[in-house]
Order: C-alpha cells, then structure tokens, then sequence
C-alpha cells in the first residue's frame, strides 16, 4: 500500500481520483489540494471519508486550499486546470487553446511539488496534456527526473479506441488490445497494425472502412463528450487512467503502458515529452518501447510530434 498519494484540483477529475483512491484501498492517507474557495477540497474529502464506514476504507482523507498537505506524498496526480467546455455558440475549443490559463496553474502545482514532495512521481492530467508535462519538466527538472514524470493520455485514448473496437466486434472489451500514441491532441495515432482481438489482427474482425471510422472517432473522443456535456470534459475515464499508471508504478507491475513520457531520441525526438509505450515499474519509466510501425503510422507519429513540438515553442516563449 502507497503510504500518501497527493491530489492537486479537486474538480471532476480529481475528485473521481480521490474517492476511487479510498475506495481501492490504495493509499493509506490520500490528500487533496484545490484553490476553490471557500474550503472546495476540504468539503470534498468530508464528504468521502465520511462514506469510508459504508465502503471500509480506513483511507485517511485531508484537503486544504494550500499545498502544504503535498508533504511526503509518493505520489501526485495533477489535475489542476480549466477543462475544455462548450462555448455558448455550440462549438468548443482545442486542447491547446487552454495553455495560457493552465500554463500560470502549473506554475503553482510545480512550486508546490518543489516544496513540498519533491521525491514523488508526478502523473499530470491537465491540458493540453503534453505542453503541460514539458512545462512541469522545465520547473522541476532538478528535483524530479524524467522517469518520474509522466503524463496520462495514452490509457485513456487507448481505451476510448479498445471500446470502440470491442463495441463493432460484439466482443468483451478485455479481448482487444489497442494502442494510441503520439501527443493528446486531434493528431493522435492509433496504431492499427498493433491492434488485435483475441491475439488475431483486428481487421480479421473489422473492416477497413469501420475501422478507419474507428479511428477518427478515437482522435476526436474527448471532444463528442464535451458536446455532450455541455460543461466540462471527460472526468471518470481520465480518473481512472491516471490511477492505472499510479498502480503500475506502485506493485511494480511492469506493466507496457502507453504513457506521455520523455524522449531523448526514441522515434528521432529529443527532449519532448510524447505518448509512447513504456514499462511502468517501482522506477516509473523504466523502459521506452519502440514498437515497429507502419510508414503510414511513422509519418503520422512524426506529424503528431510536430503538433506538440509547436504547443511546446509556445511553452518556451511563455514567461516563467
Ligand atoms: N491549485 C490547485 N487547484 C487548482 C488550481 C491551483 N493553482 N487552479 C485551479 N485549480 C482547481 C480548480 O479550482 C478546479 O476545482 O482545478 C480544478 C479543476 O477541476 P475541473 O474544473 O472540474 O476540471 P477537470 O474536468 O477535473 O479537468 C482538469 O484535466 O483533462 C484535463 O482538460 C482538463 O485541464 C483540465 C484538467
């Protein structure tokens, strides 16, 4: 059992975090740390650790408006920022479009993990996902090594691919083994030619056209739940993608895990942070995968690292 897992924003994501947290058992004490006034992560965690009786959790809950309860956590899970959410006219923004408010957010999540646990392994969720994670990077680069940083994106667009896959096949979810990588951005890669039901290749069960169908819909997934929301983004899937790569790294699974992870010349990028397949062991990152990939799949993933290379510029000229 992790002894202190740290949750910064208490909103829809972190809150999901949290109370799932408590209710796997999967920390002894679980803190949370959200701005909002007047005591926002303080009522979230009265409210949780008062269902602990109903589900016997002995989780010990502490949310705060400062970050001094970050101290000693293993682990944080960021999900502080502004989420995507639709405009009164009907259409809402790109991922990137949230950078210049989520950029000054950072800034404080990163004090506060300097401060207060800078040992611990950092799982950041907030958007644009992998601009976030270099800016994290830039802040704390003497504190937390690359290893024990990550970003959480690719669980969840392989999943949002895997449910669909699984839905046109007719068959269980845990049959499909999926794979997106790149940046979280409208230019993810799924990976069709590592995609298998059953161990047997997808398109013995799927045709091209449903298949490419698929595919599309996988990129722009976050999206169709904003519209369908009307307020805020995807808040459960994210949650629970987060605590799976916590989990990985926690029993020392070594489980291959899709995660946004630091390249130093992996797939020919240096020095930004993409979603690759990685070992997630007791280390973090313990091993970056470079999986063979189509020509198609290759140019795809070179454009998707161009797309975040240029959220990353903005990131550089921003100012600390
Ligand atoms: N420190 C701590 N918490 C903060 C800070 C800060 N400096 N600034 C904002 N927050 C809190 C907000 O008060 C809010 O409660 O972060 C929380 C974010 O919660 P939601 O608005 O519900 O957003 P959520 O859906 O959880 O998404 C969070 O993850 O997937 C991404 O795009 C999404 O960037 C967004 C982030």
């Amino acid at each position: 059992m992790i002894d202190k897992i740290a949750v910064i924003g208490g909103g829809n994501i972190g809150g999901v975090c949290v109370a799932e947290a408590a209710s796997r058992r999967l920390a002894r004490k679980v803190a949370l740390v959200d701005v909002k006034e007047p005591d926002f992560a303080k009522g979230k965690c009265l409210d949780i650790a008062e269902g602990t009786p109903v589900i016997g959790s002995d989780t010990l809950l502490e949310g705060s408006r400062t970050y001094e309860v970050l101290e000693g956590a293993q682990f944080v899970i960021n999900t502080a920022g502004v989420p995507r959410t639709v405009r009164p006219d009907g259409t809402f923004p790109s991922r990137e479009e949230l950078l210049a408010t989520n950029l000054k957010i950072t800034d404080a999540v990163a004090a506060g993990i300097e401060k207060y646990c800078p040992d611990a392994f950092v799982v950041s969720v907030a958007n644009p996902l992998d601009a976030i994670v270099y800016r994290l990077h830039l802040q704390l680069k003497d504190q937390v090594p690359t290893h024990k940083l990550l970003g959480m994106a690719g669980v969840l667009d392989s999943a949002r691919y895997k449910y669909f896959v699984a839905e046109a096949a007719g068959v269980s979810v845990e049959n499909v083994e999926a794979v997106v990588l790149g940046g979280h951005g409208d230019t993810m890669v799924p990976i069709r030619s590592a995609c298998r039901i059953y161990g047997l290749p997808v398109t013995a069960f799927i045709d091209e056209e449903t298949l490419a169908a698929i595919e599309t819909r996988t990129r722009k997934a976050g999206g169709e739940v904003v519209g369908m929301l009307g307020v805020g983004s995807a808040f459960v899937s994210p949650a629970w993608s987060a605590l799976e790569m916590v989990e990985s790294i926690a029993y020392d699974k070594r489980k291959i895990t899709p995660v946004c992870a630091y390249l130093d010349g992996q797939y020919g990028v240096d020095g930004l942070f993409v979603g690759v397949p990685v070992v997630l062991g007791r280390n973090g990152v313990e091993k970056i995968l470079e999986i063979e990939l189509t020509d198609d799949e290759k140019a795809a993933l070179a454009n998707s690292v161009e797309a975040v290379r240029k959220t990353c510029a903005e990131v550089d000229k921003a100012e600390f």
